[in-house]
């Protein structure tokens, strides 16, 4: 069986390492290679380039080299591109992951050459169209052949779009996969050390939705009432290239409540998280993380495709941000709930994936 793999931006590669090392597991006694194909939707050494460093994947195969523009110009440059990978290097699976833009448009050139289709973490809906992640997941869902699932959330959805069971594989989650077998692996940086910090002694803060970080009022916001409520406990903040545009218009004065960093390696953002006192965001894998770690999280959206991690996990979710004091409150109080893990999320998914392709395709 001939598998090519599709990773094109940041979440992406936490997400494909561990399908690739499960890959290399079971190639020698059996019959499967894959190519690496990365998008190039994230370019910059530290979107990208780090991640495979961390994470040992290799150098893939072709890189797209697509970099960014608007939705519309990014997606077709990747189907143009995509298109001609995979006329000069036919497979039997295209296999993709998540929701990002690489996701959506690999998956639009596969299905019209009549290639088999399958999609790691299919069926999550936010049901918000204002999100282009969700507009990625639909169009992936309406393509894909198989779909490998990270909930019982994902599996409903999917059989109310009327995909039958056959089709739908619930195996866990390949980002946890990543996160358990590299957590010894978690590293204090340069930053923490000059910083002096210790466990549970900061708030750590990423922002990079559209609806949260491109108007620079919301923005200005957001930070203003996250700094008014943090106590004593300094802001961590790296910084995403979007909204670091953004923060260039607000004041110094609301800018300086904020210890500003650069985005971060895998291993050293992910001790970062480990550490924090709790975690203000609103990033999807993010709220899976913390879950797994039993950190406080509390998720600026007015939804989440990952409700498991609200009603399971330890991640709140902060539909309208007048709600956010209370929960700071809360962690400053030390009276967060208790929370478990969502089931499967144990570190074995990719194997369970490649074992099920194998069974399907091989
Ligand atoms: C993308 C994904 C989002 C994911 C996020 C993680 C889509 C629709 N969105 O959003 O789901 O959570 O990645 O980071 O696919 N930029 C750089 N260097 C880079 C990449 C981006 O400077 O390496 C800047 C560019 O100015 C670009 C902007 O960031 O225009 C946004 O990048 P883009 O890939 O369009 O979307 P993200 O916001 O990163």
């Amino acid at each position: 069986m001939k598998i090519t793999l599709i990773a094109g931006a940041r979440p992406n590669f936490m997400k494909i390492a561990p399908i690739i090392h499960a890959i290399e597991k079971y190639s020698s006694p059996k019959n499967i290679s894959y190519r690496l194909i990365h998008t190039g939707q994230h370019y910059d050494e530290k979107m990208s380039q780090v991640f495979f460093e961390d994470l040992n994947i290799k150098t893939p195969e072709v890189n797209l080299e697509v970099g960014s523009g608007s939705h519309a110009v990014q997606t077709a440059q990747i189907m143009i591109k995509f298109e001609q990978e995979l006329l000069e290097h036919p497979t039997d699976v295209v296999l993709v992951v998540g929701d990002v833009n690489s996701t959506l448009a690999c998956s639009v050139v596969a299905k019209k050459l009549n290639t088999q289709l399958v999609h790691v973490e299919a069926g999550i809906r936010s049901f918000d169209l204002a999100m282009p992640e969700e507009i990625n997941r639909m169009v992936t869902d309406a393509l894909s052949d198989h779909f490998f699932t990270t909930s019982e959330y994902a599996n409903t959805n999917l059989k109310h779009a009327g995909i039958p069971d056959n089709r739908i594989h619930f195996v866990g989650n390949v980002m946890i996969d990543t996160l358990l077998k590299n957590k010894h692996r978690f590293t204090a940086n340069a930053k923490w050390n000059e910083l002096k910090l210790k466990p549970q002694s900061y708030w750590l803060l990423t922002l990079h939705r559209p609806s949260n970080v491109d108007d620079a009022e919301k923005l200005k916001s957001i930070l203003t009432l996250i700094s008014k409520n943090a106590g004593d406990l300094p802001i961590i903040f790296p910084i995403h290239p979007r909204t670091l545009q953004i923060l260039k218009q607000l004041p110094e004065s609301v800018v300086s409540k904020f210890i500003l960093l650069d985005p971060m390696r895998y291993l050293e953002f992910m001790y970062f998280v480990q550490h924090a006192k709790a975690v203000i965001t609103d990033s999807g894998g993010i709220q899976e993380e913390t879950t797994v770690l039993s950190i406080p999280c509390m998720t600026i959206r007015e939804n989440t495709e990952r409700p498991e991690t609200v009603t399971i996990g330890s991640n709140v979710l902060v539909e309208d941000i007048t709600g956010l004091p209370s929960y700071m409150k809360q962690v400053l109080d030390n009276t967060w709930k208790k929370s478990g893990i969502p089931p499967m999320w144990d570190g074995n998914t990719a194997e369970r994936i490649i074992e099920k392709l194998m069974e399907l395709y091989a």
